[in-house]
């Protein structure tokens, strides 16, 4: 049913403030408990990670992106991040310690699932995984499993599984961190309280929609784009590149911006806009720095900024302006205006949004 909505995945968008809390709500109500996040034995298989490894494909792998730098930023325990096709294939050095996490909407990814055996197969027995759907493949073949309360996502393109999983890779980062003993009382009722302003925060960034609407129209003649974020929002902007791509069907490339100049700059000209994942955050000056390089060339400039930032629109510079900065989470917040921006672009373009052209929802063969 989709009420007032025109597509699903626009329906989908609009339910993250409610997907998040009820994610959410295991962690919130009651007591932070391991046992009842991840699986009854959580803490005797965790308490001895010493390296994780999570393993994804596509808007799954983003999220894991982003989940690896809150691994090491809040539990201090190494993390990477791979794709599963490519793990599955390689050779690797197994480690008893290594705690393996798989991501998957779905439940189903035939690649990730595949991933996951080969683990297995290398002697790897803490595996966890994160997913949307209970009674599916990857969660059963998995030691520790939390599901997230997206509920059904129909559009192809993930959006709430998206905003859900990354909900639960905070949730790890600071179960990990208790599990050290780097995280006391007062610290994660801090965390907690941050996790607790999310939805909000997210419907204040879906408000924003009218603006990006317009953004959009500007966007759906173009035939490339180019996406640019740094740290924990180099990820936010490869899946905005990603939605932009798989339904729009315009070429957009993501790069950590401080790559810009050992190459993609000279791309750069007054036909290629410039998307920027510019929050408040430690790497702001550097990457205000890049939007300089993009302006130098003729580009134009479309900037996901904070509210309090510095910036201001100017002749080719566009500035919207997300509620607040979120700290560790911001890239929860910044991920609804990259969807929402794919999706009216598609909107103008006409495109089958719900079932963009050469793609299935759950991809279950190689
Ligand atoms: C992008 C998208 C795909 C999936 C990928 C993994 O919008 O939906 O990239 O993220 O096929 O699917 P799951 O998460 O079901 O394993």
């Amino acid at each position: 049913d989709l009420g007032p909505y025109r597509h699903f995945m626009q329906k989908e968008i609009h339910e993250q403030p409610r997907a998040i809390a009820d994610t959410l709500e295991g962690a919130l109500q009651g007591p932070f408990s391991l046992q009842d996040l991840w699986g009854q034995d959580a803490r005797e298989r965790l308490a001895h990670v010493e390296r994780v490894l999570f393993l994804a494909s596509g808007t799954s792998h983003y999220a894991s992106l982003v989940g690896r730098q809150w691994v090491e930023t809040i539990a201090g325990i190494p993390a990477h991040a791979e794709l599963g096709h490519e793990y599955r294939y390689r050779d690797s050095i197994p480690n008893p310690n290594q705690l393996i996490v798989t991501l998957s909407q779905s439940g189903e990814t035939l690649d990730t699932w595949e991933a996951l055996r080969r683990a297995k197969d290398l002697g790897h027995e803490e595996t966890l995984s994160i997913c949307n759907v209970a009674e599916s493949a990857i969660p059963r073949a998995s030691a520790l499993r939390f599901i997230t309360r997206a509920g059904p996502e129909i559009g192809v393109a993930s959006t709430k599984a998206f905003t859900t999983q990354l909900v639960a890779l905070y949730l790890l980062a600071l179960s990990l961190a208790i599990l050290r003993g780097r995280l006391d009382d007062v610290s994660l009722a801090q965390h907690l309280e941050h996790l607790r302003e999310l939805p909000g925060g997210v419907q204040q960034a879906l408000n924003l929609e009218p603006q990006i609407q317009l953004w959009a129209q500007r966007f759906a003649d173009k035939d490339h784009a180019l996406f640019l974020g740094r740290g924990l929002h180099y990820p936010i902007a490869l899946e905005g590149a990603l939605k932009l791509k798989e339904i729009s069907y315009i070429h957009a490339e993501a790069y950590p911006a401080g790559e810009l100049k050992h190459g993609p700059l000279a791309l750069v000209d007054q036909h290629m806009p410039v998307v920027v994942i510019a929050p408040n955050d430690r790497l702001l000056e550097k990457l205000a720095a890049n939007m300089q390089e993009v302006r130098a060339r003729g580009g134009e400039l479309y900037v996901f900024a904070d509210l309090d930032s510095h910036f201001e629109a100017a002749a080719g510079i566009h500035v919207i302006r997300l509620p607040r900065h979120a700290g560790l989470l911001s890239p929860v917040l910044h991920a609804i205006p990259v969807q929402l921006l794919a999706y009216h672009a598609a909107l103008v373009k006409g495109t089958d949004v719900d079932r963009p052209r050469n793609l299935a929802k759950a991809v279950t063969v190689e």
